[in-house]
Parts: C-alpha cells; sequence; structure tokens
C-alpha cells in the first residue's frame, strides 16, 4: 500500500477543494477550433473523434469545502482526426437543467429516471448504436450528443430503460450487446440491476440483484460465461450527508467485501459470491474465463478509499495493479499485486475484450506530481513487467486509449491516445504513441486552444462507427 499525501494537498476543511484547482479546475468557456498546430505525423487511418467527459462545474459552486469531484456538471472535449489532419476541437457542457440555466438556454427534454435533471452525465462518452452517448452512474439518464457535441437530449435507450444505468458498461463483441451493472440512490436502496442493452440500444433484460448497505458499484467485468460484481467497501454514508458533503458515499470497514458471479442467463438467486480482502475498485482491465472455469480479472485496487478525502479518490491511497483468480467452483479469490505503483483509467486492446489479454495501460497516479497523473504505463502481465511512456517532471498523462491498428495481429499493435498537461506551461496536448514502442517519441502531438481539465473517461469513435451528420 502506498499512502501520499503531498504537500500541495493540505487538510480539507481548511484549505481551497483540491478537485476544483489546479489541473482539476475547470475551464469557463466552450471553444471551437480548427486545424490545429500538430508536431509529427497524425496516422491517415484515424478518422473519427477522440473524446472525454469529465466533471466541469458551470458558475460557482455551492459549498466548495463540500462538494465532491464526482458532482461536477459534465463536458465533454473532443478531437476530430481525419486526413491526416487535427480538424478541430471542442469543448461542450453536457446541457442539464442547471447547465442550462445557467447558460440562459432552455433545459433538454426526454425522460428523467429519478429527477436527476440538475446534473448532466459527467463521468464517460462512448459511441454505441451509430449514436454518441454521455454516461453517469447512480441513476442518471444517458444523454446523447450530437457529432459536434451538441446536447440532443437525455435518451433513456428509446424508452426501454426503467431503471438506472451505468457509466461503465462493458461492450461483448460477439453478441454486439453493452451489459451494466447500475446503482441508484435513493431509488435502489437494497439492490443493483444488471442490464443489458441489445445493439439496436434497446433494454432486453433487468435482473434485480439484492445487496446490502447500498454499495458504490461504479463498474464491472463481464466474461463469456459471467456478469461480474463489485461489491467493495464505499457503501451509502448518512453521516456524510449529515455532515453537508454533497456525495454520500464513505469507506464502510463493516461492509463485507465480496465479487459475484452472475451467469449471463441466470437469475439473481444464481450469483456466485466470493469473499475479498476488504478494498474498493473503481476500475478493472479486462476479465476473461479460463479454460479450467475460473475467471480472471486484473483491476486497479485501493485499500480504502473516501475515508480521510471527503471530496474525491485521490488523497486516501494509491491504487496498486492486482489480479484476481477467481474460483466459482470453490468460491474463492486468489488476490494478486501485480505492481505497487499507482494504477489507474485502466484500458486494453478492445479486441481482446472478454479474451485473455496480455497488455494492459494505465495512467500512473502520482499526485505528488502537478499533473496529478505521471507516466502512461504498459503491463505485460505474462512478464509482470511495466514499461512506460514519461512526460517530464511537470507533465503526465490521463486515461491511455487504445486503438488497435487496422491490419494488425500483436495485440500490442496499435496507438495509445493520452491527454497530457504539462502543469509549468498550464496547456494541454493529445499525444498518440506507439504502444509497442513505449520509449519513443509520440507519433503526433496535437496542441490544444486550452488546458483540458482532469476528467475520468473518454473513447475514441470512428467515423465508421457513428457517422458523422
Ligand atoms: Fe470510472
Amino acid at each position: 500500500m502506498t499512502t501520499q499525501t503531498p504537500d500541495s494537498a493540505p487538510p480539507q476543511d481548511s484549505a481551497p477543494n483540491f478537485y476544483l484547482s489546479g489541473i482539476c479546475g475547470p475551464v469557463e468557456h466552450e471553444l471551437t477550433a480548427t486545424d490545429l498546430p500538430t508536431i509529427g505525423r497524425i496516422p491517415e487511418e484515424l478518422n473519427g473523434r477522440w473524446l472525454r467527459n469529465g466533471p466541469n462545474p458551470v458558475g460557482e459552486v455551492d459549498r466548495p469545502d463540500r462538494h465532491h469531484w464526482f458532482l461536477g456538471d459534465g463536458m465533454v472535449h473532443g478531437i476530430r482526426l481525419g486526413d491526416g489532419r487535427a480538424q478541430w476541437y471542442r469543448n461542450r457542457w453536457v446541457r442539464s437543467d442547471r447547465v442550462a440555466h445557467a447558460l440562459g438556454e432552455q433545459p433538454p427534454g426526454g425522460p428523467d429516471f429519478g429527477n436527476r435533471s440538475y446534473l448532466g452525465p459527467n463521468t464517460h462518452v462512448a459511441g454505441f448504436a451509430g449514436k454518441t452517448w454521455a454516461l453517469i452512474e447512480a441513476g442518471g439518464t444517458p444523454v446523447e450528443l450530437s457529432y459536434e457535441l451538441e446536447t440532443l437530449g437525455r435518451n433513456d435507450f428509446h424508452g426501454t430503460l426503467s431503471g438506472p444505468f451505468s457509466a461503465h458498461p462493458k461492450y461483448d463483441p460477439a453478441t454486439k450487446e453493452l451489459h451494466a451493472i447500475c446503482y441508484a440512490w435513493p431509488d435502489l436502496v437494497d439492490s443493483l440491476h444488471y442490464v443489458v442493452v441489445d445493439q439496436n440500444a434497446q433494454v432486453t433484460k433487468t435482473i434485480d440483484i439484492p445487496v446490502p448497505d447500498m454499495p458504490m458499484v461504479h463498474d464491472m467485468s463481464l466474461t463469456d460465461r459471467y456478469a461480474i460484481v463489485y461489491d467493495l467497501g464505499v457503501t451509502l454514508s448518512f453521516e456524510r450527508m449529515e455532515e453537508g458533503y454533497n456525495l454520500p458515499f464513505a469507506w464502510n470497514p463493516d461492509h463485507e467485501c465480496r465479487v459475484g458471479l452472475l451467469p449471463r442467463d441466470g437469475a439473481a438467486s444464481d450469483i456466485i459470491w466470493c469473499p475479498v480482502s476488504p478494498c474498493a475498485v473503481f476500475h478493472p482491465v479486462n476479465a476473461y474465463d479460463t479454460l479450467d472455469g475460473k475467471v480472471v480479472v486484473d483491476l486497479c485496487r485501493y485499500e480504502t478509499i473516501f475515508l480521510t478525502d471527503k471530496l474525491g479518490p485521490f488523497l486516501d491511497t494509491a491504487p496498486t495493479l492486482d489480479r484476481w483468480t477467481i474460483d466459482p467452483a470453490a468460491g474463492t479469490v486468489h488476490e494478486q499485486q501485480v505492481d505497487g505503483r499507482g494504477h489507474e483509467f485502466p484500458r486494453h486492446n478492445p479486441r481482446y475484450g472478454l479474451r485473455e489479454h496480455r497488455f494492459g495501460y494505465t495512467a500512473e497516479l502520482d499526485i505528488t506530481r502537478p499533473a496529478v497523473h505521471g507516466s502512461t504505463h504498459k503491463i505485460d502481465f505474462a512478464t509482470g513487467q511495466v514499461t512506460s511512456h514519461d512526460y517530464g517532471s511537470a507533465a503526465g498523462g490521463a486515461e491511455p486509449i487504445f486503438i488497435p491498428k487496422v491490419d494488425s495481429k500483436a495485440e500490442d499493435d496499435g496507438w495509445l491516445m493520452v491527454m497530457v498537461y504539462d502543469a509549468e506551461k498550464e496547456a494541454s496536448e493529445l499525444h498518440i504513441l506507439e504502444a509497442a514502442d513505449m520509449a519513443a517519441s509520440p507519433v503526433a502531438r496535437i496542441m490544444l486552444p486550452q488546458r483540458v481539465p482532469l476528467g475520468f473517461h473518454g473513447s475514441w469513435v470512428p467515423d465508421s462507427s457513428v457517422q458523422p451528420l
């Protein structure tokens, strides 16, 4: 376990909110820029959009000493690549009632599960079923965006989503479905939902999974056989609510941590719960079934989170990269640390989703650096070796998105797209790296017209999947 408390992160309640300043600080304007300056050569087969969502509060925040990073208004940043050029950059708030009011616009329309229209999706953005979706957990309805990132309105999968959704659905390339484990406070106080969405963006299955304590279930994993449920150490906290914090979830040392294997064709009563050591996990890398009936999942594991840091995820412990081998027959989990450095925002070659992978890619989480993130790591799970691309002492890379080359054969034959922030220059660049050669200089560096705040998740959305209109 690594505990990091940098000099730049003074105790909360007596200092500015770490998550509203520096790299996390919001930008104030929506911009459109064309023909972005670029160093190097953008691969010509990259035709589409790099997209990224993250919190960017509009206007002043009420009670900044109680404001949690996860509850900032969503803003999507996008860069369109085509014909070897960076054709445009746009950043747009995802319209919610609050954002629309602040900008003097009409609020967006559409269904609104649990009356959450005050907060737009701020966590992920992806292409699916020919559309661009902004996503959030905890019950917020997905929002459909235009190709140019304007909000079109909330979309509950065309009237088929009866409850909450997730910011981290998993795509099954064989069935072309999305699978999600969803929670919603206060709508689902004693259960989670397992939701399946077909390739036409229609919900085809919802299963109610009973759980105690109302855990925060940020992500899930999927294999050919199982939907994997992470019932871990962060749960609903009335104490946190009474203290006035706007995110009512906290570390719960009394919650029994476990991982559940729900057979994809089974009922909730078929779930196989396996105990694990106390921990929290936001993000798994990938998961797959083994020939002997076990399940392997690699993930970023926190010893504790939301314990002393009540405003965000960075100031308790740094997450290590671990491998869990789950034996459903024995009901056990073998936990093994792969690398003890701080790893977050893991990605992998999407062609290896649900299959055995060799490589994963993460953002080094090192809050002693002014960019919060540091190097981009490549992990070889076959050898345990980690190779890195470093951006210098004042700069760091966020979530590394892997794009396989069109004719690639090797698993690591592809590019990594990484948003890089340089704290000294207060500037951001999108770097394109050769994943097979982490030490090499970037293939291309695309200069942005403004800083891109540290956000959450994004996607490479090729024009072949979501077409420009
Ligand atoms: Fe996430």
